[in-house]
Formats: structure tokens, C-alpha cells, sequence
């Protein structure tokens, strides 16, 4: 799979510990120029650098992907400077552990925003790009949380934005199939390392997961990047509106 002469969007690639950054860093090395957007500037200046390093053509964006008219200008000015938008990846989201009876009005609409209006938002500012070079690969992530009823560190918001994405995905991919646009979800499982479990996932908790999950591990960034990177690739071109697990086989469906 070869991403020469390919544009790739990539939100949330912001932490080094992160799926975005593995996923940009993969693109990157198969010749893809890489735009990370992150809420947190200080993190995506460094991640960009990191595939700058390399080699890479990575440039860091300041974006917080709930705020439309900075998500409109953004994908405005990527189009202006390369001329095209050719892969959108809608990585940023949270999680909260909070139990269903104690979550708040305000955590609610937080847990949404950020995890379903901002994929919606970034979906919606690229598409008419994509549409008019009739060409595009959106991969948005949703979670074995939307599925299975709940995750060992998302609340029952968590689980049902994250289902919301999969159902979202699913229309654009029908709405926008005309234009040669795929849109699928990865749906990962437990992934080790990153920051969204807020620094719950102990060593112990971590030998009483593992027990559940088929394969024997824990998942790894690696292993979700590399399922973004077949599905944003040419070769995936017939594949769309599909959800593809990431998960060790602790949930088959
Ligand atoms: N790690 C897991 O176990 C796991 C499991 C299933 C699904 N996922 C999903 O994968 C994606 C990436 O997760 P991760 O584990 O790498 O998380 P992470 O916390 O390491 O990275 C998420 C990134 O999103 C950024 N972000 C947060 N709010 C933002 C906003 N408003 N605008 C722009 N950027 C924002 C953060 O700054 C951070 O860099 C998330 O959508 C998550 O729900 C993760």
C-alpha cells in the first residue's frame, strides 16, 4: 500500500502515546503528507516534528474539532495549499468511567460533542472536496464500547457516541459511494498505553483483561493503525460502511 501523492487528515494525533500519531506516522512512512489537528498545540507541534525527523511531510494544526467555523478554515486552507483532501481520519475523542446514574447534563453533551459533532463537523467540511475530485477515504473510530454495552474505562455516553459513529458512518458511506468516497469505522478494544484511560489501566487490571481477550494481549496502537491504514488505502476501494474490530477476540460478532 503505497500513499505517494496522497493528503491525509488526522485529528487527535496530538499525543505521541496515541492511535493518531501511529496511524500518521504510518501513512507517513508509506509517503503520505500527514496534517495532524489536536486540541493540544504543544503535543501536535511535537508529534509533527517526530515525523519531520523522519523524513516525513507532517505539519501540526491547533484545532479543537467542535469549533466549526476553525474546522471549516482549516480544511479550506489544506485544499488552498495542496489542492486536494484526500483521507479524513476522525481520531480525537474522550472517555469517562462515569456510572449512568452519576453522569451530568454537562459530561453528557461534552462526551458528545467532541466524540459525535466533531466527526460530523470534520466529515461535512471535507466532503465537498472529496466529492469534487471524486475521491475519498474517511475511517472514523468507533469502539468495542458502542457494541458490547459498555467499556472497562467509557460510561454509557462513551458507549453510545461511539455507536452514533458507527451508525453516522454507515450513511455517509451509502450518501457518498456516487463519488468514489468510502467511509468505514475501526472499532478498537482495550488499547494499551495511550491516555484514555486517565492512568486506570494498572498492572493488575491489566492481567485480569488480558484473561478475557482471546489472542492473550493487550491491544497496541500498532495494531489499530495499521486497520486504519488498509482501510484509507486505494486497495480498500470496495470496501465501505463497514466496522472492523480491533479487539483480540474478546468481542466477535
Ligand atoms: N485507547 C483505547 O483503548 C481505545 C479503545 C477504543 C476506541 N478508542 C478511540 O480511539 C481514538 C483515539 O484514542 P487514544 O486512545 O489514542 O486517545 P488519546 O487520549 O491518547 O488521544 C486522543 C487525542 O484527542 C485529542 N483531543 C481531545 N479532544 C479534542 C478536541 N476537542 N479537538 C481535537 N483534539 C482533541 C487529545 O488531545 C488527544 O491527543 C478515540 O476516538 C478513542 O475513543 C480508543
Amino acid at each position: 500500500m503505497h500513499f505517494t501523492n496522497r493528503i491525509a487528515l488526522i485529528t487527535g494525533a496530538g499525543s505521541e502515546l496515541g492511535i493518531g500519531f501511529s496511524t500518521a506516522k504510518e501513512l507517513s512512512r508509506r509517503g503520505a503528507t500527514v496534517i495532524l489537528a489536536d486540541i493540544n498545540e504543544e503535543g501536535v507541534n511535537h508529534t509533527a516534528k517526530k515525523i519531520q525527523e523522519t523524513g516525513g511531510k507532517a505539519f501540526p494544526v491547533a484545532l479543537d474539532v467542535t469549533k466549526l467555523q476553525d474546522v471549516k478554515r482549516m480544511t479550506k486552507e489544506i485544499n488552498e495549499k495542496y489542492g486536494q483532501i484526500d483521507i479524513l481520519i476522525n481520531n480525537a475523542g474522550i472517555s469517562r468511567p462515569t456510572k449512568v446514574t452519576e453522569i451530568t447534563e454537562e459530561e453528557w453533551n461534552l462526551i458528545f460533542d467532541i466524540n459525535m459533532k466533531g466527526v460530523f463537523f470534520l466529515t461535512q467540511a471535507v466532503l465537498p472536496y472529496m466529492i469534487a475530485q471524486k475521491y475519498g477515504r474517511i475511517v472514523n473510530l468507533s469502539s468495542v464500547s458502542g457494541k458490547r454495552g459498555g467499556g472497562v474505562f467509557g460510561g454509557a455516553h462513551y458507549s453510545a457516541s461511539k455507536a452514533g459513529v458507527t451508525g453516522f458512518s454507515k450513511a455517509v458511506a451509502r450518501e457518498m459511494a456516487q463519488y468514489g468516497i468510502t467511509c468505514n469505522t475501526v472499532a478498537p478494544g482495550l488499547i494499551g498505553g495511550t491516555n484514555i484511560t486517565g492512568g486506570l489501566l494498572t498492572e493488575e487490571k491489566k492481567e485480569q483483561i488480558q484473561k478475557e481477550i482471546p489472542l492473550g494481549r493487550i491491544g497496541q496502537v500498532k495494531d489499530v493503525a495499521y486497520a486504519i491504514t488498509f482501510l484509507v488505502s486505494d486497495e480498500a476501494g470496495y470496501i465501505t460502511g463497514e466496522e472492523l474490530d480491533v479487539n483480540g477476540g474478546s468481542h466477535i460478532d
